[in-house]
């Protein structure tokens, strides 16, 4: 049978988000927290499980974790959604906002989903390739394309996935006041960052921003992220909100993290020792160009990406080979590891004759 023909054609269309899987001993390819949730956290939630219902629901709103958030931003709950990682959240907004057509604006390169999701629900999706030499915003460009009567949606991460830099704020506050529909700023990667998009909240009701547990917080595995906005848009993001997304478990994990956040920190505070440390000794490498990070991950471009990356793997280190994306070509994205992690991928960075 021909299934093809009972698919839409923009699902057709589309190559999913796909990794591939790859043997190796250090993993830096998908920007996690290398040091673990820490293990007194761990110890705690395994108390905590014992003493709940497997067999009920999880509560539908997520209220003690959502209170947990809102302590922890200084927002009240009814600007707070969570979501069974922020990628679910994506998904929700977007499906609440686009209807077939509508504009969708995202600079490139950055993180697939969105534009893909743009792309499954019909949404025109526009893209604004970001400045060659640094990778910053093309301003003019992006306030050209929101001038359309349909420009309902402009996607920013910042940091931004894959380049690793931060858009200034004040470039932020600009498209804020000119764009015409919603700004959705996404800070998957804020505890590195240098910069934090929330005080704009209180400013302008046109604004969304989301962020994740997967990173800093070192619970990737138990996907929780949430998204900050105007209480009622995120009473309309609820209604896209499949029920009981997040778990009994990782509700549980993510309130830890939160009520227990000294640990995570000092790991936050070593990776960015790290990243002072891992960027001047990747620089000192010729063959490389090394982009600034504002995240806890590193931009590289080699002569030949692809031969690094096979490199680097056959001795044992896995990194994102990300030269696919517009405008990367032979570039790798490198996570930050542990001290001893980074050390092994210098070490064989240093054996590669270019
Ligand atoms: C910019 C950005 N947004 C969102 C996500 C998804 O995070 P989550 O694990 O919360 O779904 C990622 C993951 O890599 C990311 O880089």
């Amino acid at each position: 049978m021909n299934i093809e023909k009972f698919i839409k054609p923009a699902v057709l269309d589309l190559k999913g988000y796909h990794l591939d899987k790859r043997e190796h001993s250090i993993k830096l390819d998908q920007n996690e927290n290398p040091f673990g949730f820490p293990e007194t956290l761990k110890e705690k939630f395994w108390q905590r499980l014992r003493h709940l219902d497997w067999g009920r629901y999880p509560d539908f709103q997520m209220e003690s974790l959502v209170a947990k958030i809102a302590a922890y931003v200084q927002l009240p709950e009814e600007n707070i959604i969570v979501g069974n990682g922020s990628n679910s959240l994506i998904q929700a907004l977007l499906l609440v906002v686009l209807s077939p057509q509508d504009r969708l604006i995202i600079p490139e390169p950055t993180f697939t989903l969105y534009g893909l999701t743009g792309k499954m629900l019909g949404a025109e999706v526009v893209t604004c390739q970001l400045q060659p030499d640094d990778f910053s915003l093309p301003l003019d460009q992006i306030l050209q394309a929101s001038r359309a009567p349909n420009a309902k949606l402009l996607a920013l991460c910042t940091p931004n996935n894959p380049t690793g830099n931060s858009f200034p704020l004040a470039q932020i506050k600009i498209l804020l006041k000119a764009f015409p529909g919603l700004v959705i700023i996404d800070e998957a990667y804020h505890e590195f960052s240098s910069q934090d998009a929330l005080p704009l909240l209180h400013e302008h009701e046109n604004l969304v921003i989301l962020r994740t547990f997967s990173k800093a917080m070192s619970l990737a595995g138990m996907r929780v992220g949430y998204l900050m906005a105007a209480p009622a848009l995120c009473a309309e993001v609820q209604k896209a909100r499949l029920p009981y997304s997040v778990n009994l478990f990782s509700e549980i994990a993510a309130t830890l993290a939160l009520e227990d956040n000294s640990l995570l920190q000092k790991a936050v505070a070593e990776i960015l020792a790290e990243r002072e440390r891992l960027g001047p000794a990747l620089r000192e490498f010729s063959f490389l160009q090394v982009y600034p990070s504002d995240a806890n991950f590193f931009l590289v471009r080699a002569a030949d990406g692809a031969a690094l990356f096979q490199h680097l793997l056959n001795d044992g280190l896995l990194v994102r080979d990300v030269s696919g994306y517009p405008g990367l070509e032979n570039c790798l994205r490198l996570s930050i590891g542990k001290p001893e992690e980074n050390q092994k991928l210098l070490t064989s960075l240093k054996k590669w004759r270019n």
